[in-house]
């Protein structure tokens, strides 16, 4: 089957520092993320995930290379055309939830631009993450796995076919975890792109292809050709 490219990045570099402190937190990345595929990329605490992710999001400034987005590429953009792309086309999914604490379950979902103000959706929303009896309360007032899904709540309140996870199980326990990965897993069965970063080689074994990186480059891509169900999968 020929599967459409989503994501075509490529030569991405980012230093930090100068002269013998110079370092390259990307050292020429390409990845290509296909259309509704299930990606993981793996890698050490350092090896330039999290920068990666940010790129591909629109969050970061890239030094040189191009990242095209459904042929468009988002390293030429000013930064009105970078709002528009992280508020409409991407999803984003942190490892510390960045709920805003003074807002309720409700009112963080539906901070989302148009559509999003759209109330019934936005309990739709909440009832699929299993969470609608907690609209009314504060992040403070939810367990950390709780807080994780009014997140990707968040990030499914906007038509967007691409949800970026930087390590959204990183700040939970097994159980709470758990429940996360079969949610992103659901929203990948039902058609969602998803890149998913994370250090865990087990929760690795949940995607359609892994690429394993670094000290800030690939050094290895592998197709997965058995990808386990969140259920299975032990950390
Ligand atoms: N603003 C910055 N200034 C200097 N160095 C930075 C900056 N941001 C990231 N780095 C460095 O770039 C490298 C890659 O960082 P990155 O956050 O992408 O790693 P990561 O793979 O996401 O790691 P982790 O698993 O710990 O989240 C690290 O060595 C980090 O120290
Ligand atoms: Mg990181």
């Amino acid at each position: 089957m020929e599967q459409k490219e989503i994501i075509v990045a490529e030569h991405l570099k980012k230093s930090y520092g100068e002269g013998e402190a110079l370092f390259y937190a990307l050292n020429d990345v390409s990845i290509k993320v296909y259309e509704n595929e299930f990606l993981v990329i793996l890698g050490g605490s350092g090896s330039g995930k999290s920068t990666l992710l940010n790129m591909l999001g629109g969050m970061d400034k890239v030094e040189s290379g191009s990242i095209l987005v459904n042929g468009q590429d988002i390293t030429k953009y000013n930064n009105k055309q970078l709002t528009l792309y992280r508020r409409d086309d991407i999803g984003f999914v942190y490892q510390f939830f960045n709920l805003i604490n003074e807002l309720t379950v409700f009112q963080n979902v539906t901070l989302a631009p148009k559509s999003g103000r759209n109330k019934e959706r936005a309990m739709k929303l909440l009832k699929s993450v299993g969470l609608a009896d907690k609209k009314d309360k504060f992040p403070r007032q939810l367990s950390g796995g709780q807080q994780q899904r009014v997140a990707i709540a968040r990030a499914l309140n906007k038509d967007s076919n691409i949800l970026l996870c930087d390590e959204p199980t990183g700040a939970l326990d097994d159980v709470s975890g758990k429940q996360v990965l079969k949610l992103i897993s659901k929203l990948h069965k039902e058609g969602k792109t998803i890149v998913f970063v994370t250090h865990t080689k087990e929760i690795a074994q949940m995607a359609d292809r892994i690429i394993t990186m670094k000290n800030g480059k690939v050094v290895k891509t592998t197709i997965n050709e058995h990808p386990v169900e969140a259920d299975e999968v032990e950390w």
